[in-house]
């Protein structure tokens, strides 16, 4: 563990150059960070995380100069966007450079770029010097590292350091925004949402199809390689119960009864339909109940606002499409 101060950003990012991995907070979840534009230093990323390798990684910068040569074009759409966003949780997608390497981007002719507004992330950056590759900080398929200890239970032996912070608070990873179609797309929901670009960005904002389909669909297609693997799951089972709010918890009640008769440890995640609460919790709630051994999360589904729809795109895979409408 390093602390955040200038002697940990003096060695994490020595690390960083030596090729090395170092685990940071970010105001979405925990990355684990290597130099982008080093193509051995980021496989061992797949390593450590056991991830696909057609699994792109986003691309995390501190100032928007070091944008220019990793992209081909900066269009007046990004640059608007930028200038609204960052530093902040979304990313964009734009043509890459050759200055990033194939597996930095999972063999992709874009990459994906974020510069992150907790200071530990742009401390850790500039004291690297070079853009740094990072995915979230877990175990791939498991819940998001929100908080320090998190990342130590997944990571620890398989990477170099981890800075220590602040847990998380937004809660959930950035949303992915593809800049290189007519029509803006979110490839993945997040914290910032689709009214939020609308309105900056005064056009209409279209959400990748694959969003709403199931994997098994045919047309099943995600345009983020990342969205089509198992995801977020914990160790315990989990349902979800949607529709509205009374027949929600009551349905809930009844499953909760039912399973705590089989001796079963039940956790009820209700977060009232506030997505702000919700995000800032939910990947925090599933590994503090993994923990706690719980056996059965029940997540009551209702009155969602736009970011507790980005906060379900990550409870409908937790649950393995696991869900009720009642
Ligand atoms: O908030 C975040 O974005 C966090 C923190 C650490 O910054 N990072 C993160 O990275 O969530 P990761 O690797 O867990 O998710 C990256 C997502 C994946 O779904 C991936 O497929 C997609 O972004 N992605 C990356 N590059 C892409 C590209 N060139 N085109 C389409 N999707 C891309
Ligand atoms: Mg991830």
């Amino acid at each position: 563990m390093l602390n955040p101060n200038e002697n940990g950003y003096k060695v994490a990012g020595e690390i960083i150059r030596n090729g090395g991995l170092v685990a940071f907070p970010t105001e979405t979840v925990y990355g684990l960070g290597a130099d982008a534009t080093n193509s051995e230093a980021v496989k061992s990323i797949y390593i450590a995380k056991g991830r696909p390798s057609d699994n792109p990684m986003i691309v995390h910068v501190s100032n928007q100069n070091m944008v220019k040569e990793l992209v081909k074009e900066l269009t007046p759409m990004a640059q608007l966007l930028m200038d609204e966003f960052w530093p902040g949780p979304i990313t964009f997608v734009l043509p890459k450079t050759d200055k990033v390497p194939d597996v930095t981007t999972g063999g992709l002719s874009t990459v994906a770029i974020r510069m992150p507004s907790r200071d530990e992330a742009a401390n850790l950056i500039e004291s690297a010097g070079v853009p740094i590759a990072a995915p979230s900080a877990n175990t791939s398929g498991k819940p998001s590292p929100t908080t320090a200890s998190d990342v130590l239970e997944d990571m620890n032996g398989k990477i170099d350091a981890i800075i220590e912070g602040a847990n998380c608070d937004v809660g959930i990873e950035s949303t992915v925004l593809d800049l290189t179609t007519d029509t803006p797309t979110i490839l993945r929901p997040g914290y910032i949402t689709k009214s939020m670009i609308e309105k900056v960005a005064k056009v209409q904002v279209a959400y990748d199809q694959s969003l709403f389909k199931k994997p098994e669909q045919a047309d099943f297609h995600p345009k983020a390689p990342g969205m089509k693997y198992k995801h977020y799951a914990p160790k315990a089972n989990v349902r979800i119960v949607e529709g509205d709010k009374e027949a929600v918890l009551k349905k809930i009640d009844a499953l909760k009864a039912e399973s705590e008769k089989k001796g079963e440890k039940v956790i009820v995640l209700d977060y009232a339909g506030d997505g702000d609460m919700a995000s800032r919790d939910f990947f925090r709630d599933l590994r503090e109940g993994d923990r706690a051994g719980v056996d059965l999360f029940l997540i009551a589904s209702y009155d969602w606002d736009e970011v507790g729809f980005s906060v379900m795109n990550r409870m409908i895979k937790s649950a393995g499409y696991d869900k009720l409408d009642v």
